[in-house]
């Protein structure tokens, strides 16, 4: 039998405290109106010190089960993307598994930055279609308040803490009726590996490290591979960009935004932005703002959506999703 991988929940979450540009400026040297008009944020949310990625992750996964109308025992398959695991090991899935009293199936992480939650469709979409699984959790959860260098203020007014989640079912092809992820396209090029990475990790200088960033080159292969994924996944559906309801663009930076849609002559109304209320919160992005648009009433049933990232690595992707 073919299978084809259709959402059936979605929710997300965000941590207990919000920090407004305006406070970030009582701490370090920025105002607000460089963070916005460089960046268009204008808040993000902190984490406490007893919130953790996974407890994060089980909030939202929660949410996008009772969403999906499924039971923990239902799910036979939970990856969580993250880049700031409560623990060097076990994956942070696990730990999320355990919480949910998921007890069955396959449960491990993915790590690949901002782009996780979407390299986590393309491989939710590899394994269900492969009869891998039945019932998948997808989960996208970052912590990246506690990897910042708060003294570094060219990075650490960008990013936030959050997390979404997704289930994704295994639907006989035929009965889907068009519904479900209809292409994935993943890249990575590791020789940029330097531009956006975290110094230190358990095998080289045993300590977790800070984030560390080239924002101007970073910013210019965002444009570019962004731009090019979302081409590429859009033919490997047979649709064209302007065939597209909603783009679910990772929320890095609005100038990132405009960039790509002055690039491929995107309607902006059609874009979710949700990056002035919660900043960059990697692999949490996608599918918080996902949830956002969801929830007002923006995407609805029957909706061809897009969702796009790019992160550290470098990598990104594409993936679309006709609901
Ligand atoms: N507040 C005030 N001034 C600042 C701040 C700050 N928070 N940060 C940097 N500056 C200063 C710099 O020190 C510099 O001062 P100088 O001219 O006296 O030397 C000046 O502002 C300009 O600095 P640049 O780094 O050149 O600023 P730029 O216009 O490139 O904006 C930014 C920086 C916002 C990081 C931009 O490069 C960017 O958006 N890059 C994309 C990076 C990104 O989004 N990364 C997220 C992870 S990857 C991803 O998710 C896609």
């Amino acid at each position: 039998m073919a299978f084809t991988s259709v959402l059936a929940g979605l929710g997300a979450v965000t941590p207990s405290n919000i920090v407004s540009n305006e406070q970030l400026a009582h701490m370090i040297d920025t105002s607000d109106q460089w963070i916005r008009e460089r960046t268009g944020i204008e808040q993000r949310f902190i984490c406490d010190t007893l919130e953790t990625t996974s407890s994060l992750g089980l909030a939202a996964a929660k949410l996008a089960l009772q969403d999906a109308n499924l039971r923990p025992q239902d799910i036979d398959l939970i990856i969580c993307a993250t880049s700031t695991p409560d623990k060097t090991f076990p994956a942070t899935a696990t730990l999320i598994q355990a919480q949910l009293g998921a007890n069955i199936g396959i449960a491990f992480d993915i790590q690949a930055v901002c782009s996780g939650f979407v390299y986590g469709i393309g491989v939710v979409d590899a394994m269900l279609k492969a009869g891998q699984a039945k019932n998948a959790l997808l989960i996208g959860a970052d912590t990246f308040s506690r990897i910042l260098d708060w003294s570094d203020r060219g990075t650490c007014v960008l990013f936030g803490d959050g997390a979404g989640a997704c289930v994704l079912r295994a639907v006989d092809a035929e009965e889907a009726n068009g519904k479900g992820v209809l292409a994935n396209v993943l890249r990575a090029d590791g020789k940029y590996a330097d531009i956006l990475n975290v110094d230190s990790g358990a095998s080289s200088g045993s300590r977790v490290g800070k984030l560390r960033m080239e924002g101007q080159a970073v910013f210019r292969h965002a444009v570019t591979n962004i731009s090019e994924a979302i081409i590429d996944c859009c033919a490997k559906a047979g649709k064209s960009v302007d065939d597209i309801d909603w783009f679910v663009p990772h929320q890095a930076n609005k100038r990132i935004l405009d960039g790509v849609a002055r690039r491929l002559n995107i309607d902006e109304a059609k874009i979710v932005v949700t990056v002035q209320m919660h900043g960059n919160t990697s692999a949490a992005s996608v599918p918080l703002a996902f949830d956002v648009a969801k929830k007002d009433g923006r995407i609805k049933a029957g909706d061809l959506v897009l969702l796009e990232a790019m992160g550290g690595g470098l990598t990104w992707g594409a993936s679309l999703i006709q609901l």
